[in-house]
């Protein structure tokens, strides 16, 4: 097949849901270790709002297409590097990306970065998949090192995020408690046997003193500032304090990510506590063996129901813009997908 037309969502300039608009784009031949993807459906994520209006670190210009998971159906492919067996046309497969750009009908990918989908699995949900729960397989496993047993602090853990590191949490038999307010908080948390803190009525390191005198293993942190103080100070001698975020100041989030940064690397220096960055578009970067094997370890517990990630709302693609409005407005909350179909 030669050239192919195709629409897909473009940031022109930062600002409110309307300045996600439709463009029409031609997609040449593959080059040698390369695919072109037939998208299915793409996950949207808290960090699409914030790149959308120019409050994310790692996207500063425009234009540009949000967006970092999806699953997709392979078009072609032209061979060169490791090239896996299973590669066909036709065959389905599920991507994080390095880089914003799955808002779209079709795109190129390196072969490295395609994880087979498993039969069964709907590529609707899937899609809602990779980026949170690669991001909670950081915090658990590369940065927390975690055993079962293990006291851990989720901030946000009503959110996407949250709820995946929460989802994998218990699977990994942890005892978690979590900060969330939004209404119904107690009722989701309770799934996975997380013990919620209100942190708008709650002050979470009282509480911690309270119920964990000996302190935790683990704080996962999206919010900065305060937090991070509060958080290494209910630490156990070895615990760990993992930021993945500085979303504390909306508006303000570029310039808090690159504080917050150097503040954690800062607070490593000191003794019997580590602190730690996670940034998965980086870790995937660095290491496509642990993507790859991680993302499918990932995809076969939700083929096997051992997780079950919901699904708060599903938009046509094209109205990317109802979805991220919907999301600002709180009239949905929970994990949202663009569909092509
Ligand atoms: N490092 C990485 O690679 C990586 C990967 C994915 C996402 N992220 C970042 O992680 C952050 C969370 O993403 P997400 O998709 O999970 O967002 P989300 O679904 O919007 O969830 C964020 C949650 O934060 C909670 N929250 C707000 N203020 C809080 C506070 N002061 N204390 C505790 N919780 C608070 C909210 O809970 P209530 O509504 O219950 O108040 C909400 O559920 C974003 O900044 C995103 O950019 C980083």
């Amino acid at each position: 097949m030669s050239e192919i037309m195709y629409q897909k969502i473009v940031v022109e300039r930062f600002g409110a849901g309307h300045v996600l608009r439709p463009v029409t784009a031609s997609l040449p031949q593959p080059p040698p270790g390369h695919a072109r993807l037939r998208v299915l459906a793409a996950g949207v994520g808290f960090t699409d709002l914030m790149a959308r209006s120019g409050d994310y670190l790692l996207q500063r210009t425009v234009p540009f297409t949000p967006g970092y998971e999806l699953t997709a159906e392979v078009v072609d492919f032209t061979p060169g590097g490791l090239q896996p067996s299973w590669l066909r046309a036709g065959v389905r497969v599920a991507a994080a990306l390095t880089k914003m750009a799955a808002y779209t009908e079709y795109l190129t990918l390196p072969l490295w970065q395609l994880v087979p989908l498993p039969g069964g699995l709907d590529p609707h949900v899937a899609a809602a998949i990779p980026l949170d729960h690669l991001t909670a397989m950081s915090l658990l496993e590369t940065h927390g090192r975690l055993q079962s047993g293990d006291s851990v602090l989720i901030h946000g853990a009503g959110g996407g995020v949250g709820q995946a590191v929460s989802r994998l949490g218990a699977l990994r038999g942890l005892r978690m408690y979590g900060t969330a307010s939004a209404p119904g908080s107690a009722e989701l948390l309770a799934r996975h046997g997380v013990t919620l803190i209100d942190y708008r009525r709650e002050d979470f390191e009282t509480v911690l003193r309270q119920r964990e005198p000996d302190g935790i293993q683990a704080v996962f942190d999206h919010i900065g500032g305060a937090n991070l103080r509060k958080g290494y100070r209910v630490l156990a001698p070895g615990g760990v304090l993992v930021s993945y975020a500085f979303s504390g100041r909306p508006g303000r989030m570029a310039g808090d990510t690159v504080r917050g940064a150097v503040r954690i690397q800062l607070m490593n220096l000191r003794p019997r506590r580590r602190t730690a960055l996670s940034m998965v578009p980086r870790e995937i970067r660095a290491d496509h063996d642990w993507y790859h094997s991680a993302l499918t370890r990932i995809l076969g517990l939700a083929q096997r129901g051992e997780i079950t990630p919901r699904i708060a709302g599903t938009y046509p693609l094209l109205r990317a813009a109802d979805a991220h409005t919907a999301l600002e407005r709180r009239e949905i909350t929970g994990k949202v997908v663009l569909t092509t179909q």
